[in-house]
């Protein structure tokens, strides 16, 4: 048995979590949007043809703003194709994924997709092979109220109100050489400027996202931030992150401490951020929006054969990792590593929300659904991931992996909700065979009491859930409790955990 106590302290804040830490996102790759979340003629589908029990599964995950529409598909897409009477769109091929584009999803119909989940949209611009104008005239049609051209064809498409979207991406990943329209940062930033610029002239009340690296092994990584941030500091409001994690060495242990990266990862973002601040004497401190994070790994090689062998497909089976107990313990501690940045990432985007990296899986041509292990973190943090991020002290046995030295047993985060008077704690323990006892001292609470602690672990790290199996689920745990104002829980070796202590307000 493994012992591990946390120290914590309600004055020790590191920032309330802003909601949009629990994004998604939706790219028009794969089964996502087709046979995904739309799926015309299925007995689910509502009269717009969109799935309902996809829609019943998204829903308890409170999802409060969904990137759109890609990921690498924008940096080919034609925004005005996806408009318009159904019908009459042209069907189009997507040169990032070699697929065929049908268009019969576009903005409109993801706008009220979206409005039936209370998320708003973040809207993506295509800057590889299109610009200024572009991203200035899908602006004009999704925010500008009416009076002119790209206003009034939205009304004429039925959408007389503006659809107000607030959080727009200046590109995706144009750092990529597999990004269609690549560019150096020089590039980048240039053309990100100019379009900033000219998109806030239309509604000032709009938030941009400069693009940063695509992950951190990048050989442009950091520079790329520091010249693009040379060019936009002044006219953005945060800078993207993206980063896939995954066993790709075959070393469980080495895997389960990948984490390590993503925090090394925010820390030099952050310093590239106020280095540039710094350089330039400025007041303003940018925030991060880490808009694609997530485990990616399992369907790597085979989706290029696939594509290689045959492509030009309508909606192919793309990118449908399907994930193990190991997998859902990473995920859980990259959540909290987020979380434990809640003063810099202001939005994150689990990426994907439905079939492609996905938490929610539908069966091909238009089958039943279910539930990755992914999901169970992920609903437990939008259900309990509120109020303030406390900066704890953590004392716990380390181990070493191949790549990795001191990796912590234990990763943790700990949310403090005042008005509910509820301190939660999320916690990963790391080890493969033996249990944790997670100890902390509650004495700055008063009158604290158990609610719960559900956790999620099995014997086979390999399990997985799928259309027919649970494999794993949350469960709670007798043994854990609170006496006297200390909390004792024991964490199952790897495993996901939930505890939520009452306190008297
Ligand atoms: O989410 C899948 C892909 O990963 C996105 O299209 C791209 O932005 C990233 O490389």
């Amino acid at each position: 048995m493994l012992k591990a106590t946390l120290s914590l302290d309600p004055e020790f804040k590191i920032s309330t979590v802003d909601r949009r830490m629990y994004g998604s996102f939706i790219e028009h790759l794969g089964r996502a949007v087709y046979d995904g979340i739309y799926c015309p003629g299925h007995p689910a589908s509502n009269a717009r043809g969109f799935r309902t029990d996809v829609i019943d599964l998204i829903k308890p995950l409170q999802i409060p703003l969904i990137r759109y529409p890609g990921g690498n598909f924008v940096s080919g897409f034609r925004w005005e194709d996806s408009v318009g009477p159904a019908k009459e769109r042209p069907v189009r091929l997507d040169r990032a994924w070699r697929t065929v584009e049908t268009n019969q999803v576009g903005i409109d119909e993801f706008s009220s997709w979206c409005r039936e989940l209370g998320a708003e949209v973040m809207m993506a611009v295509n800057l590889g092979t299109r610009g200024i104008d572009d991203a200035c005239n899908l602006l004009e049609y999704c925010n500008h109220e009416s009076g002119s051209y790209y206003s009034d064809l939205r009304r004429a498409h039925g959408a007389e109100q503006p659809y107000r979207i607030k959080t727009w991406c200046l590109g995706n990943e144009m750092d990529g050489p597999w990004q269609i329209g690549h560019k150096t940062a020089d590039e980048y930033g240039r053309l990100a400027l100019e379009t900033a610029r000219a998109m806030k002239k239309i509604d000032s009340e709009i938030q941009l996202v400069a693009t940063g690296s695509s992950y951190p092994e990048m050989p442009t990584f950091p520079t790329w931030e520091a010249t693009v941030l040379d060019y936009l500091y002044d006219d953005v409001d945060y800078l993207s992150l993206h980063q896939y994690l995954g066993d790709t060495t075959n070393n469980l242990e080495d895997y389960l401490a990948k984490s390590l990266t993503t925090e090394h990862f925010i820390h030099s973002v952050v310093s590239t951020c106020d280095y540039v601040k710094a350089k330039k004497r400025s007041g303003k401190k940018l925030m991060l929006s880490f808009d694609e994070w997530n485990i990616w790994y399992h369907s790597l090689g085979s989706d290029d054969e696939r594509i290689a062998k045959e492509p030009w497909g309508i909606a192919p089976p793309l990118l449908e990792d399907i994930y193990t107990m190991a997998d859902a313990a990473v995920f859980g501690t990259m959540l909290i590593t987020l979380l434990n940045h809640a003063d810099r990432v202001k939005i994150a985007c689990l990426a994907q929300l439905v079939n492609v990296i996905a938490p929610i899986m539908t069966e091909p041509n238009g089958g039943k659904t279910w539930l990755q292990t992914i999901y169970w973190p992920f609903y437990h943090a939008a259900q309990y991931g509120h109020g303030t991020v406390l900066r704890t002290a953590v004392s716990c046995p380390k181990y070493d992996s191949p790549n990795f030295t001191d990796v912590p047993y234990l990763e943790s985060t700990v949310l403090l909700d005042e008005e509910q008077g509820v301190l939660t704690v999320f916690a990963v323990n790391r080890s493969l065979n033996d249990s944790l006892v997670l100890s902390a001292d509650l004495a700055a609470f008063e009158g604290c009491s158990l609610i719960e602690h559900v956790t999620m672990y099995s014997g086979d790290p390999n399990v997985t859930n799928g259309p027919d199996k649970q494999g794993v689920s949350p469960v709670r745990v007798a043994e854990s409790g609170v006496t006297d104002n200390h909390l004792s829980a024991v964490l199952p070796p790897l495993s996901w955990n939930v505890v939520r202590i009452q306190f008297k307000r």
